[in-house]
């Protein structure tokens, strides 16, 4: 994936570029780099491994970087390990290049280079690409002829920051599939990976298109099409959407903070979506009797929105007898049979921007099915792409692990899911009123249990201290994607390897790992599998492992009795609502195991928050 941003202007170009850098950290932040041209007219690139601190401090080192057009890059390595050298930007005296996407004929690429003379310094598909480029300019002279010319080389997906040396004002940019804007400032224009980079307030921007060539230069941009037409200019698109200032809100990390908004993403999601204390989403241009007519609802997602995904066919099938399912969107188009053109795909992503999530949602529209985003950004690829968007109103999330927009989603789409059951007559007036006030209850219930935070850094002390290793996660129903989502969690900022587990599957394999001290964290939030549940933590308990059970309550103590600690989450039982209180007493569990290990939560080694490469 990787975050590019250029500037030319009348600013200093280093400092603008490293400040668009910052905002795109969160799309990997391996190694950063980048390329100026100097007073003289020179290509001058910096470059290094590690976080956007450490070229932070080599350009300090490095004296003047005054520049009125620079080009910076962060990394999240696909080709070649995080190093210096694979950091970019790539290229030669002439052209450098930055790259957000993959290559894939990379290596044929590489090899006709060489053939060509080109000496390569890194292993990355990119520096294939920046010399393709550099060898058709050297050709034709001309910076559009060349990139043309390397477009129609290149397979994959891509988006494109270029300096030429010859050209020492303009920032080009391309884009294939991978995402990329045009920037409009008052002092000058840049070219960025996304929205984030462009700050707060107001922000002006071009989106650039498929195939799309764009010539920035401090007061001007032109685009150019794919083929050989003529260049045109584009209007200018306003974002009035103010970024909300990144901070930490008083808690040591973003994702603690993320986790106190959560009532706040909800009253804010859901409120604007209950009127008269029934569901409406008239205002999100949704076709209800549409999605009813589907004889089938797919949902496709990635990581973390994938379990809200889940939990959102979960809550279709049964509240509106919708046939729905949910895909891990990079295996969706294996999927057999694919949708077809009555069926509707639903696409559920945070950043609206997952390469795979995308993908999917095009092969799904290409199949003739209705689309619908699910994303908590608006106007992003995903929201762009499909053919209605309905956003979660969660606020920018800042930390690698999903939360409050875990959250959001799942109860934007039980409300639908209410919704929907009401339109098909599943549902009375009375009990869509019911479920709709269970779910405007929901943010008191988690400020609540957020007041009961000790509670929880005592059991992740004692998980910390005690915790032999592997870790299952397991539940039942609806509680064994949870349980998903907490492992999930676990492992990615805490680096405790777990896994989880349907309970009632357990023993028909996986039990063989469980011996005396193994820890297996149980998920009990919905009382129809509570009978089934303690006979699963009796299979564990009695074969010495340690059970640590989050549930919504327990009102005979059986809970306890099977378990070595018990966290009950919920004061008054509320079923549609209960596994979104206990997930979220897990994120605050996995949150604190992490600080006991010293992790650094916010972003973890080897991910990103938003992936845009396939
Ligand atoms: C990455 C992030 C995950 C996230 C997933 C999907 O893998 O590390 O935290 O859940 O992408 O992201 P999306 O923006 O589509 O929700």
């Amino acid at each position: 994936m990787c975050g590019i941003f250029g500037y030319t202007g009348a600013q200093n170009a280093v400092r603008e570029v490293i400040a668009g850098l910052r905002a795109l950290e969160y799309r990997g932040s391996d190694s950063a780099g980048v390329a100026r041209i100097s007073p003289e007219g020179a290509l001058i690139v910096q470059k290094c491994a590690g976080r956007l601190d450490a070229l932070e401090q080599a350009l300090a080192a490095g004296g003047d970087v005054s520049s009125r057009c620079a080009l910076g890059h962060t990394r999240w390595a696909t080709h070649g390990a995080p190093t210096d050298a694979n950091a970019h930007p790539h290229g030669t005296p002439r052209v450098q290049i930055v790259h957000n996407g993959i290559i894939e004929n990379s290596a044929a690429l590489r090899r006709r280079c060489l053939a060509d003379g080109y000496v390569f310094a890194s292993e990355t598909d990119t520096e294939a690409a920046a010399f393709v480029i550099d060898r058709y300019y050297r050709i034709l002279g001309d910076p559009i002829l060349a990139l043309r010319h390397a477009a129609a080389e290149l397979r994959g997906s891509y988006a494109f920051g270029v300096l030429f040396a010859d050209f020492p004002d303009r920032l080009f940019a391309l884009r294939h599939e991978s995402p990329l804007l045009i920037g409009r400032r008052r002092e000058g224009n840049c070219v960025a990976s996304d929205l984030a980079a462009l700050g707060e307030g107001e922000r002006r921007y071009h989106p650039l298109e498929q195939g799309e060539i764009a010539c920035v230069t401090p007061d001007d941009v032109l685009f150019y099409p794919p083929d050989d037409g003529a260049p045109y200019h584009k209007d200018v698109l306003v974002a009035a959407e103010t970024a909300a200032p990144i901070d930490k809100g008083g808690y040591p990390h973003h994702m603690r903070k993320e986790i106190a908004d959560e009532p706040q993403a909800l009253r804010d999601t859901l409120f604007p979506r209950i009127r008269d204390g029934l569901p409406d989403f008239s205002a999100d241009g949704l076709d209800l009797d549409r999605l009813l007519a589907s004889p089938r609802v797919w949902f496709v997602a990635c990581g973390t929105a994938c379990h809200a995904a889940r939990l959102g066919a979960s809550s279709f099938a049964r509240l509106a007898g919708i046939d729905a399912r949910a895909e891990v969107a990079s295996e969706f188009r294996s999927a057999c049979p694919m949708p077809d053109a009555r069926d509707t795909v639903i696409a559920v992503s945070q950043s609206g921007e997952t390469a795979d999530t995308l993908a999917a949602l095009r092969a799904a529209r290409e199949s003739g099915a209705r689309t619908v985003a699910v994303v908590n950004t608006k106007g992003s690829a995903i929201a762009r792409a499909a053919d209605c968007a309905v956003c979660t109103e969660a606020g920018v999330e800042v930390a690698v692990p999903g939360t409050k927009t875990f959250v959001a989603q799942v109860a934007l789409l039980r409300l639908l899911a209410c919704a929907l059951g009401r339109r098909a007559g599943r549902i009375g007036d009375d009990e869509a009123a019911r479920l709709c006030r269970e779910l405007s209850e929901l943010p008191d219930r988690l400020t609540r249990l957020f007041d009961r935070e000790e509670e929880i850094v005592a059991l992740s002390r004692r998980f910390h201290r005690t915790c032999s290793g592997f870790t299952f996660f397991i539940g039942r129903g609806e509680d064994s994607i949870i349980a998903a989502e907490s492992a999930l969690k676990l492992k990615e900022i805490a680096y405790v390897p777990s896994e989880s587990y349907p309970a009632g599957e357990l023993k028909h394999g996986s039990i063989a790992l469980i011996e005396r001290g193994t820890p297996v964290v149980a998920v009990c939030s919905v009382p129809s599998q509570r009978e089934k549940m303690l006979s699963s933590l009796r299979e564990v308990a009695s074969r010495g492992a340690s059970v640590l059970t989050f549930a919504a309550c327990d009102p005979d103590g059986a809970l306890r009795a099977a378990s070595e600690a018990v966290f009950c989450a919920a004061d008054d039982p509320a079923p549609l609502t209960d596994p979104l209180l206990v997930a979220a007493a897990l994120q605050l569990f996995a949150y604190h195991v992490a600080r006991q290990k010293e992790c650094e939560i916010d972003r973890p080694r080897n991910l990103a928050k938003s992936v845009t490469v396939e």
